[in-house]
């Protein structure tokens, strides 16, 4: 019998996101934008840290993503703010694949 504590959440199989694009999955109170940078996949808060557009919605390219609303961009693998008007960084979440499942590891509630 296993004692690990687990936050994993299965989110998403692997052919469920296209390269260069993301999903929206939402696991009880987090909002999560799930990518897939050329095989790689990241997890971060969904919500534009300006005014709450999805960044699922928004326009990948060179590791960030761009907010479809005002255009500030985030890096996706760190969550750094990189681009105005968006001055707060968005959370990510560690991601783990195994066989075709996507897991997200979110902080205990
Ligand atoms: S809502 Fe994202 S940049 Fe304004």
């Amino acid at each position: 019998m296993s004692e690990r504590q687990s936050n994993s959440h299965l989110v998403a199989k692997v052919g469920e996101i296209e390269e260069d694009e993301a999903i929206q999955v939402t696991i009880g109170e987090f909002v999560l934008a799930i990518f897939n940078l050329g095989g790689t996949f990241h997890a971060t808060d969904d919500t534009c840290t300006h005014a709450f557009a999805s960044l699922a919605d928004g326009y990948v390219e060179d590791g960030c993503v761009e907010c479809p609303v005002h255009a500030a961009r985030f890096e996706i693998a760190t969550g750094k703010a990189v681009a105005l008007p968006a001055e707060e960084d968005i959370k990510t979440y560690p991601v783990r694949v195994e066989g075709e499942d996507i897991y997200v590891e979110l902080p205990a509630g």
